[in-house]
């Protein structure tokens, strides 16, 4: 049956802490794929919420001194508020102890039970509360928790069991048969070698802490978190209460979650489902994790970014952006400040800033304000249209292919084309000879249509932003019914409309340090103090080296070394030394001031392929700001350039 309906989930979070910038990826990963399939005319249901039961939890609250229930109402609040800042527009939010779901975890655990797949027996087992987890001595990783590391604890009490075991060949032939279920496929094979290992019955209540929902044949047992935390989601789309509800978004379309339960998402939930004779969930996606500034995240090395301060200094809408366009969705990646401003400088103020600003400033100058009709094509509007076509199609297919970093760049790639429209047209000289009109009419006209477009293929990735497009635009208020079927077709601009006057989207940011040669004269140096620059104390031992001066692997393997290949080269005035260069990293552009002006002409540098130290902080030498650092030989000759063979973009390691 083909259904209309599409439901995603994110993992309930543990209130155990405020959220991070971790979280906050994952929700806004599924956010963005809500939003496309509501672009695509799909009846969304987007899911998260709140796992709140546990011993972790009960242990905190002691901590502080608060009832279980006042210390998680407080951390709940905060997802909350931090879900709205982030423009996340999930359809529920599901807290596990709210009674809807209580009473759907006793009815599964009670159907289960009469079917004869829970039985009581005797828990003895390893246990890791952080993770509120349970592990076979085969599993611990030198006698550690094998997902933290920290020491697990024997346990041995009355419990109730699920027959997992049972279900063990059922769970393994679907995954088989059904090759989309677990994505990436890396974690397929994963999956498939922990079943084959065999599946343990699950141990699903525990009677050592009692903040959980009661067993309900037995209420001195408490269910185990995994089992109520699990079955949230079949709570909100009406499971027990609305039969007609449930079985249109039921099974789940994605079950998005973070690499470390995929294994709690295809082998123990399926086994739970099966028990229920309820179908599948069509697909588990584990996505990477979020390393800072090349570091797990965690609260002793104190290095966890706090997404709610970032959103105060950089807006939703940068954040989102970065997440999306900077980590390849089933990878770990690399947060860091520096990145992501310039993101924010390159991609966001530059590129589709620049874009909006230049074509309704130059609507404002040369027609009043006003889109007029457009009439004819030339062959540079020929070719124009078809790059936002293929754009389009490219767009879609990688959407639904959940490739979202790849519908960025897309995006991003069609944003710079119709920037190359706007020189190759040259409006301002169209504007100038009256003969002309109707082909600076065309190429106005175009332009707001690109931008059109890229307002509603943006508003997935950057709701905000998108919005604010098509305001300025002059389309109207109506922006929450755009579809991407409005926009499929070149020329859906209404002709006679009248944009507004350019807003700055993203301002750019100018960074806190500056390089500049001693010598050099104080003029510039007074204006740049007024700026304000970016706080970007951190304080950290990054630089302490190591007594015995070595480097570590992980240390070098930091420092991100690329072939380059030299675009452009032009000596800095007033320098003996400083060329200033634009290098190619293959799929980017970079400028970098290098001191290889007495060895080097420029002439011969262009097409020279060299090794750029691709993530060096970004400075300002002599007003240019220069990203990256070229690597040289010195000897007494003077200095080398290292010229490797590879492609532009290849990483040296
Ligand atoms: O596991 N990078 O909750 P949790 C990327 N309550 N994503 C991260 C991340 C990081 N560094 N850290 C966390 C639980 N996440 C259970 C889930 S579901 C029925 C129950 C994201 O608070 C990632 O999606 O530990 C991960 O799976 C999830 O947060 C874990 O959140
Ligand atoms: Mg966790």
């Amino acid at each position: 049956m083909k259904r209309n309906s599409f439901y995603i989930t994110t993992p309930i979070y543990y209130p155990s802490a405020k959220l991070h910038i971790g979280h906050a990826y994952c929700t806004t990963i599924a956010d963005t794929i809500a939003r496309f399939k509501r672009l695509t005319g799909h009846d969304v249901f987007f899911l998260t919420g709140s796992d709140e039961h546990g011993q972790k939890i009960q242990q905190k609250a002691a901590e502080e001194g608060v009832t279980p229930i006042a210390y998680v109402d407080k951390i709940v609040a905060g997802f909350q508020g931090l879900w709205q800042k982030l423009h996340i527009s999930n359809d529920d939010f599901i807290r596990t102890t709210e009674k809807r779901h209580e009473r759907v975890v006793q009815e599964i655990f009670r159907r289960i039970y009469e079917k004869g797949d829970i039985y009581k027996g005797k828990y003895k087992g390893l246990y890791c509360t952080p993770c509120e987890s349970y592990w076979t001595e085969r599993q611990l990783v030198d006698g550690k928790c094998p997902d933290c590391g920290r020491a697990v604890a024997e346990v041995e009490e009355d419990a109730y069991f699920f027959k997992m075991s049972r279900y063990a060949d059922r769970v393994l032939a679907y995954i088989e048969a059904n090759p989309d279920f677990i994505q990436p496929v890396s974690r397929r094979n994963e999956m498939i070698n922990f079943i084959k290992q065999g599946l343990e019955d699950l141990c699903i209540s525990r009677t050592s802490f009692d903040w959980g929902i009661p067993v309900p044949i037995a209420p001195s047992h408490v269910i185990y978190v995994w089992f109520d935390a699990l079955t949230n989601y079949l709570t909100p789309i009406g499971f027990l209460d609305d039969i007609e509800t449930f079985e249109k978004y039921w099974p789940a379309d994605v079950h998005l979650v973070g690499k470390e339960i995929v294994r709690f998402h295809s082998i123990i939930w399926p086994c739970i489902l099966m028990a229920l004779d309820l179908p599948l969930p069509k697909m588990v996606y584990g996505h990477g994790w979020l390393i800072v500034d090349g570091d797990k995240m965690s609260k002793s090395k104190g290095n966890v970014v706090d997404p709610v301060k970032l959103i105060d200094e950089f807006g939703a809408d940068a954040i989102r952006y970065f997440l999306l366009r900077e980590i390849n969705l089933g990878q770990d990646g690399n947060f860091s400040r520096d990145a992501l401003i310039t993101r924010i400088n390159a991609d966001l103020a530059n590129d589709l800033g620049n874009l909006l600003h230049r074509t309704l400033n130059m609507i404002g100058k040369f027609q009043d304000g006003i889109v007029e009709k457009a009439q004819g094509e030339s062959a540079v509007d020929c070719a124009f249209r078809a790059d936002a076509e293929a754009t389009i199609a490219a767009y879609e297919r990688e959407m639904e292919e959940m490739k979202l970093q790849n519908a960025i760049k897309t995006t991003w790639a069609f944003i710079s084309r119709a920037n190359k429209y706007i020189d190759e047209t040259m409006p301002w000289a169209l504007a100038k000879d009256a003969a002309k009109k109707q082909e600076l009419t065309n190429t106005l006209c175009n332009l707001a249509e690109s931008l059109r477009r890229i307002s509603v293929l943006i508003e997935p990735f950057m709701p905000e932003t998108a919005q604010k497009i098509w305001r300025q635009l002059g389309l109207g208020e109506n922006f929450a019914a755009v579809r991407l079927a409005d926009v499929r077709t070149w020329g859906g601009f209404p002709a006679g409309t009248r944009v507004g006057s350019p807003e700055q989207l993203f301002p750019r940011i100018e960074l806190e340090e500056e390089e500049r040669p001693a010598a050099q004269g104080r003029k510039d140096s007074a204006a740049k103090s007024q700026k304000p620059q970016k706080k970007q104390k951190e304080g950290k031992a990054d630089g302490a080296a190591a007594a015995d001066g070595l480097v570590t692997i992980d240390e070098f393997n930091r420092v991100d070394l690329r072939v380059a290949e030299i675009l452009a080269a032009e000596r800095v005035p007033d320098t003996a030394k400083l060329m200033r260069l634009k290098v190619s990293l293959g799929e980017e552009e970079r400028e970098v001031v290098s001191g290889i002006a007495e060895f080097y002409a420029a002439e011969e540098l262009v097409g020279k392929k060299v090794v750029l130290v691709a993530n060096l902080k970004p400075a300002k030498i002599r007003g240019i700001r220069s990203h990256g650092m070229l690597l040289c030989a010195a000897s007494e000759g003077g200095l080398q350039l290292v010229e490797p063979a590879a492609p532009a973009g290849s990483k040296v390691k």
